[in-house]
């Protein structure tokens, strides 16, 4: 049976003839006693996921008629939940408890909140259950989120055009909107549900003043009034300089009273039009992007404007990626230099935005260094979803791996163990606030993320949001049990494909810690050699510094010293190659060709060679692993996979080729036996 993957990990295929009797006999009915949207989204989802799962109706009703019910509500919503007197605590805001009892003499499964939306949250938990064919008669689970804010940030602009999206269009059709409200908007806000996502900021970093305008805020609320019962808020990219392009005023500065009284003015429209908008995410100073430092203002002062128009009705989240031409020192060290000193100044409903790295989603990059830096200012991890430099949608990598390397990394900004993901998720400064946000993969596509593989990323960052301790390898099975099947045959091989897949990518692309070697502007495929644009950091000879010494960026105290922003005992560690892991080696050191690596005793260049090899042999290894799996996969998504390998497996060869040929002209070695590439 065909298949174009627009149903994502929703499928709700029948289960096998095994789980079918068991799960039929504890699911017969869905009961809601009291409605509103969500509770209504919550049912409706379980009546049709159910239904699918069980290849039978399950019916909806409003009280407990028979053994096999699925209560579920809030006790201010259910009287039959109230009087269960569940002990709620865990759940809080958002979370949930789901439990398996007896409900007036009925063997029944509640699935109980504080709020309509832990409700919704639990109802796709207990699907789940029934996805990954999980058993489902002593159930006595209680959840929440880590993260109060798990954002989706689309960078999509107003033509429909998406920065760095390979998945087709944006999903948002302003031109038609809000006349035209695409029931896809709805599949789009269920699949983000089922992962508890609660945010999305709808435009580009890179803004355009115009969403502000009247017009598009009546577009924006169809989006959201879409989205509300979801339990996901709207927000938008505030264009730093607004005031004067929507405004007609003549400054933007931040301590400008007449600029401070246009947000103001602006964002209560907002809140008229929108009364849940989430807030603001701003881009300011970076790239060309206009902020508060063009007034010679910093960024707390730009940010904190905002934040008093906002008010308690939402937050700002001020993005850390900055990086100017101005700024002769190394760009890894600018965020620090910049935002440090602010530490504390920022107001309670700002959030600073940190992109994983320093440098910018490479496909591997140490964590950021402003991640324990920053105790009194809420950090919020920026991830991205979308590949822009690890092959768009065509190359399969998994991220998981990625972002699970990078919050369990450890700062030691409190001593030994407080990891990345003990900074974001408050525990370790006690931030009153915290989130994730990721930069969506998202788009008009059929399959929505440029490829299914791709569907995975999405589903992790949702999954990593809700809990930023789940392992890679978990959340991957969770997602081929429901996106495939739960067969061992096909998942066990699939996940181990896809747990090796981002370290595929970082051998053939920047192995051993090297770094910002894509092509200029699109950044897919090798440019190595390029160094003569308009700016030093944007040539890939900047971060690599090939020479006929050795290769690598040296970041020591004897280079940029970007390793001194580092918690000891990194910072000396990772001063000295010897005490420097393998992965970031060439990201903080130049090291001659002849150098040994340690853990396999080979020179710097032969190294090079192996590794850049081994990226194109595991991706060989992924297509024979896909080409066993044919009879488990429908023939279109099997065809789609097995083509985009095909494609990765000669553009892995592709940027293997092309980059050591480019490193040899300065090695001046030759390539090591067996080493040479065909004819
Ligand atoms: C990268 C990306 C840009 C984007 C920027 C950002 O540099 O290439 O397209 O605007 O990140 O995160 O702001």
């Amino acid at each position: 049976q065909a298949d174009d993957g627009y149903r994502l990990w929703l499928r709700y295929d029948p289960v096998g003839a095994e789980h079918l009797a068991t799960y039929r006999a504890r699911v017969t009915q869905v009961v809601l006693e009291r409605e509103s949207p969500t509770l209504l989204a919550a049912r409706d989802e379980l009546v049709r996921g159910l239904s699918g799962l069980l290849d039978t109706g399950v019916a909806s009703v409003d009280r407990v008629t028979q053994s096999g019910a699925v209560v579920i509500g809030t006790p201010r919503s259910s009287d039959l939940i109230a009087r269960l007197g569940l002990d709620l605590t865990e759940a809080g805001e958002e979370g949930y408890v789901i439990r398996s009892g007896q409900v007036d003499g009925h063997e029944a499964t509640i699935v109980a909140a504080n709020t309509d939306v832990g409700v919704l949250y639990g109802a796709f938990h207990f699907l789940r259950l029934l996805q990954t064919r999980q058993p489902i008669d002593r159930l006595a689970i209680a959840e929440a989120p880590a993260l109060d804010l798990r954002v989706l940030n689309h960078w999509d602009n107003l033509d429909r055009t998406v920065e760095r999206g390979y998945a087709g269009q944006s999903l948002w059709d302003w031109h038609r909107l809000p006349g035209l409200v695409d029931p896809r908007y709805t599949d789009y806000a269920r699949a983000n549900a089922s992962l508890g996502i609660n945010g999305t900021v709808l435009t580009n970093v890179n803004a355009n003043a115009l969403v502000l305008s009247t017009r598009y805020l009546e577009k924006v609320e169809a989006l959201a009034d879409v989205f509300r019962p979801y339990g996901i808020r709207v927000y938008l990219t505030a264009r730093f300089s607004a005031p004067i392009e929507a405004g007609g005023l003549e400054t933007a500065d931040p301590l400008d009273p007449e600029v401070a009284a246009w947000w103001q003015a602006k964002t209560d429209e907002i809140y008229e039009t929108i009364p849940d908008f989430g807030g603001f995410l701003v881009k300011a100073n970076s790239e060309g992007q206009p902020g508060p430092q063009d007034y010679g203002r910093t960024h707390a002062d730009g940010a904190n404007m905002l934040a008093d128009a906002v008010g308690d009705r939402g937050v700002v989240m001020w993005r850390a990626f900055v990086y100017s031409a101005e700024d002769a020192t190394d760009r890894h060290k600018q965020a620090v230099n910049e935002f440090v000193p602010l530490d504390g100044t920022f107001r309670d409903n700002v959030l600073v935005q940190v992109k994983n790295g320093a440098i910018d989603f490479q496909p591997r990059e140490p964590f950021h260094p402003l991640f324990g830096t920053m105790p009194e200012t809420p950090l919020m991890m920026e991830f991205q979803i979308t590949k822009e430099y690890l092959g768009f949608a065509t190359h399969l990598a998994y991220l998981g791996t990625m972002w699970e390397e990078v919050l369990s990394a450890d700062t030691y900004a409190d001593g030994p163990g407080s990891t990345v993901a003990d900074v974001i998720d408050g525990d370790l400064h006690d931030y009153p606030i915290t989130g994730m946000a990721g930069v969506a993969n998202i788009g008009s596509d059929r399959n929505w993320s440029g490829s299914i593989f791709d569907q995975a990323n999405w589903y992790a960052f949702g999954r990593m949001a809700w809990s930023p301790r789940l392992g890679a390898e978990a959340v991957a099975a969770e997602w081929v049990a429901q996106t495939f099947t739960d067969d061992p045959a096909l998942l066990e091989p699939v996940v181990e494909m896809m747990m090796d897949s981002r370290q595929a990518v970082v051998d053939y692309m920047t192995p051993l810690g090297l770094h910002h070697l894509m092509a200029t502007g699109h950044h897919y495929g090798p440019g190595p050699w390029v160094g003569d644009l308009g700016r030093p950091e944007w040539n890939p000879t900047y971060y690599h510094n090939a020479d006929a010494e050795g290769i690598g960026f040296d970041r020591t105290d004897a280079g940029s010293d970007a390793v001194s922003q580092y918690h000891e005992p990194l910072a000396t560690q990772w001063n000295d190659p010897a005490t420097t892991p393998e992965a970031f080696l060439l990201w903080f050191h130049h090291l001659p060709w002849d150098y040994t690596v340690a853990s396999s005793g080979r020179t710097l260049w032969h190294e090079l060679v192996v590794r850049y090899s081994r990226g194109v042999d595991r991706v060989e290894a992924m297509q024979e692993t896909w080409a066993g799996l044919e009879s488990y996969v429908d023939p279109e998504r099997f065809e789609s996979v097995s083509q985009n390998l095909a494609i990765q497996r000669d553009e892995a060869q592709w940027w293997r080729d092309a980059s050591l040929a480019y490193f040899q002209t300065f090695a001046d070695r030759p390539l090591p036996e067996g080493y040479a590439p065909p004819e």
